[in-house]
């Protein structure tokens, strides 16, 4: 089966991105939407936004104004009628972010899922990037494969099994999931699934039924320790990353791979990018974002601040969202937690020597029992209980006040969260972008080679599909 790298595409130019997201800072993290009551932020929408969607909702009624939302978070076309202004952001958002098409062509069978003891997405997602990564390997007759924050070894195993003539290590940070891909590798059946597709052999040798023993090792991975490991094993090796979370997937591979002779490729699919790690400093180079030369450029002389790192990794377009109603029920949620920070606003008021303009704060409230995100009374009921906060009369009283808020504030927070979710997938893409450009100047400084960005896994199995593959090496047929 071919590689599905055939979606390799030319990610956005930096200044596309960088030009289109900038006006809307705001949107992206100039607020928390809990805050929206107590620091009234619908008051910052644009005027003609604000009587736009007051007037949906009174005309449609909040539940079906939601459902208009939720359709244009699924990729609807925007309707007529919206304002262009409005209507330019969305259109804009999509052409600015990457496309996440993907070939669809496999089927993870039951049978195949059993026998590798992996759900269908994670088959999926090992599947493929095998692919991928063993036409790396070829191309660069590598000693050894590195999979950093290789969990429980889904990815590892299967690569030990189709590249017998290689040295496999699976790192860590977390014990247990050393251990447990240790437990797996003694308890699937790699042979079984792998001979329902041998893998070609890379030799001219016949192939080797049997791989070395991986090597799991447990460690907190830095650029510095990541070096270390690289450094003091094989000649030359591959590091992959499959959803490597935060900035294992970004500046500790960029880094490796930028300053180890021995490290020849790496293919990594990244995830948890409210993970990486951000200073207001734009000369502090020990930061996860921006990493590369050309956005930091562009960033120091531009107006775009992105601290809202959360907004790239979770988005209401994703298709794990694409079930509306998970989608409406997070909307919900959105209304009932600022309607909560109102309440504790009212039970404990900010003190009135603060100078600072907004009541944001670090209050925690995570999720609450399903059966309690049904109405306001019960959710704050349920949140209270969370935060220690007994239920007193004068509490209930207030409770039973905010429960009545009209539900034109639904729709104003639902219309809000849908425009901000919108712009993800290009904040998504920029972080991507900015990540492509730094193995681009990792290998010119090597003296060439290829960088590509693909769409590898089918996005309704994986969302997070995008792969970046980087190969140091001038004289290579790529
Ligand atoms: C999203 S999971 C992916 C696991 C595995 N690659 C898979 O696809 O099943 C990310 C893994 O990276 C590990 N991890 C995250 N940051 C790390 C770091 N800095 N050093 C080592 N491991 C890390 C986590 O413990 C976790 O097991």
């Amino acid at each position: 089966m071919p590689i599905p790298i055939s979606l390799a595409h030319t990610p956005t130019p930096l200044p596309i991105l960088t030009s289109f997201l900038a006006p809307h800072q705001w949107y992206i993290d100039g607020f928390h939407l809990f805050d929206f009551f107590t620091d009234d932020l619908w008051s910052a929408v644009d005027p003609a936004w604000r009587a736009f969607v007051d007037a949906e909702a009174a005309d449609k009624g909040a539940d079906a104004w939601i459902n208009v939302l939720v359709g244009v978070a699924c990729g609807a076309d925007v309707p007529s009628g919206w304002p262009s202004g409005l209507a330019d952001v969305v259109k804009g958002a999509r052409e600015v972010a990457f496309g996440r098409e993907a070939e669809g062509d496999d089927v993870e069978d039951e049978e195949a899922c059993r026998l590798a003891a992996m759900s269908r997405k994670k088959l999926h997602e090992v599947e493929r990037m095998a692919r991928v990564v063993r036409d790396v390997t070829r191309r660069h007759n590598v000693d050894a494969i590195i999979d950093v924050g290789a969990g429980t070894g889904y990815l590892t195993h299967t690569l030990a099994a189709q590249n017998p003539q290689l040295q496999l290590y699976a790192l860590d940070s977390d014990v247990t999931r050393t251990h447990g891909s240790l437990t797996r590798g003694a308890r699937i059946l790699p042979s079984i699934h792998h001979q329902k597709k041998p893998a070609k052999p890379t030799s001219s040798s016949s192939p080797q039924l049997h791989h070395p023993p991986i090597k799991h090792i447990t460690a907190y991975l830095t650029p510095t320790t990541l070096a270390e490991h690289c450094q003091n094993r094989e000649n030359s090796l591959v590091l992959v990353g499959l959803h490597a979370c935060g900035d294992l997937g970004g500046r500790t591979l960029l880094d490796t791979f930028a300053h180890c002779p021995a490290v020849k490729a790496l293919v990594v699919s990244c995830c948890c990018y409210q993970r990486i790690a951000l200073s207001n400093d734009p000369s502090d180079t020990h930061v996860g974002f921006p990493l590369s030369t050309a956005l930091r450029d562009i960033l120091a002389a531009s107006t775009l601040k992105i601290t809202h790192r959360g907004l790239a990794a979770a988005s209401l377009t994703f298709a794990s969202f694409k079930d509306r109603a998970t989608i409406k029920h997070a909307l919900r949620g959105h209304y009932h937690r600022a309607l909560l920070q109102f309440l504790l606003a009212q039970i404990h008021p900010p003190p009135p020597t603060s100078t600072t303009t907004t009541t944001t704060t670090t209050t925690r409230v995570g999720s609450v029992p399903h059966t309690a995100t049904t109405s306001f009374p019960l959710y704050a009921a349920a949140a209270l209980h969370k935060l220690n906060i007994p239920l007193t009369p004068h509490i209930e009283t207030l409770i039973a006040t905010l429960a009545t808020t009209t539900t034109t504030a639904l729709a104003r927070i639902a219309f809000l969260c849908t425009l901000r979710s919108t712009l993800g997938p290009a904040l998504e893409s920029l972080v991507i972008a900015d990540r492509a450009n730094r193995a681009r100047e990792c290998v010119d400084a090597c003296g060439g080679g290829e960088v590509r960005v693909s769409n590898v896994f089918e996005y309704t199995k994986s969302p997070r599909n995008t792969v970046l593959v980087a190969e140091k090496g001038s004289e290579l047929s790529f």
